[in-house]
């Protein structure tokens, strides 16, 4: 599997490491606009191969999307990152620009590529991307529930003192700051409900939490989070690498599905060789059904300052 990853500033770059890393591709193409930069990060990157152990060869290309041809999935990260006290939604101007323009120099290279969108406000971004490609909507991932449930499950652990690995925990709707539904409720350590070790406020704190995960970070950080993003991605792309039809939250297409339509928004996905092969829908109970609603029109408003 080839792979190209579109910018190769911080949350690029660490795709690019975790997906090689991972070794499931072959090849990754980190691509950017800064003149020898996304050349010095894959080059970088490879001399980890041996210390790391990874057969994924890694090449870097300034703006030539002759590079990226054939690639099977293509990541989008380009863009303005936020600073603190900035919302995601705030980036749209810029970013819309330039998701649309990257995603046609993509296809114009990789035809059959599947697309992963990382680049803020991302659910508008993904909805762009519909609406721009008119690719079919199972090649169009937004990646944002798979990086909120994973902060969501680094909450849970925190809370009940035990590691990411007992817990299971999905965060579905919009990637912003108020959008996010975590699905506290359904959440387990190994199959048994949180509710059963956690107090009410407890569980509050630990939605609250979740939902400002990116601000917390861009306030510590000084700019937007790049780990978790990276390793949520590599994710995805191993999912579709391994056909392994792996439930993730992603921001998806729907037609009708939780009673929306016409947006991007995330929504638990089966991924595998082809994309999204299906959207899972869970019963909710009345309260994550009235948030998931909320979300929507959050979402929808964003959607609306597209021209
Ligand atoms: C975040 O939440 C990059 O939006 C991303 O960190």
């Amino acid at each position: 599997m080839k792979v190209t990853v579109v910018g190769a500033g911080a949350v690029g770059a660490s795709c690019a490491e975790y997906i090689a890393i991972k070794n499931f591709a072959s090849e990754v193409c980190l691509i950017d606009i800064k003149e020898g930069f996304a050349e010095g990060k894959a080059m970088d990157l490879m001399q980890t191969a041996s210390l790391n152990g990874f057969d994924t060869k890694i090449i870097g290309a300034t703006n030539d999307y002759a590079k990226t041809a054939g690639s099977d999935v293509a990541v989008i990260t380009s863009g303005i990152p936020r600073k603190p006290g900035m919302t995601r939604e705030e980036l749209i101007g810029i970013n819309a620009g330039i998701v649309k323009s990257v995603s046609s120099s993509i296809l114009e290279h990789s035809p059959q590529a599947i697309i992963i969108v990382v680049s803020n406000p991302m659910d508008t971004m993904t909805y762009l991307v519909h609406k721009t490609t008119g690719l079919p909507k199972n090649r169009i991932i937004g990646m944002g529930g798979a990086l909120d449930s994973a902060r969501f499950k680094y909450r849970l652990a925190e809370a009940l003192d035990c590691p990411a690995s007992d817990v299971e925990g999905m965060v579905i709707g919009g990637h912003s700051d108020t959008g996010m539904v975590p699905l506290i409720e359904k959440a387990t350590r190994n199959s048994i409900s949180v509710s059963e070790f956690l107090a009410t406020d407890k569980m509050d704190k630990i939605v609250h939490d979740t939902k400002v995960g990116g601000a917390t970070l861009t306030g510590l950080l000084g700019t937007s989070a790049w780990y978790a993003p990276g390793a949520a991605v590599s994710e995805i792309v191993k999912a579709i690498a391994l056909d392994s039809k792996k439930m993730i939250p992603c921001s998806a297409l729907l037609s009708g599905e939780y009673e929306l339509n016409d947006l991007c928004i995330g929504v638990p996905c089966i991924l595998g060789k082809n994309g999204i092969e299906r959207i899972i829908e869970v019963s909710l109970s009345d309260a994550e059904k009235s948030q998931m609603q909320e979300s929507a029109v959050g979402v929808q408003k964003t959607n609306s300052l597209l021209d």
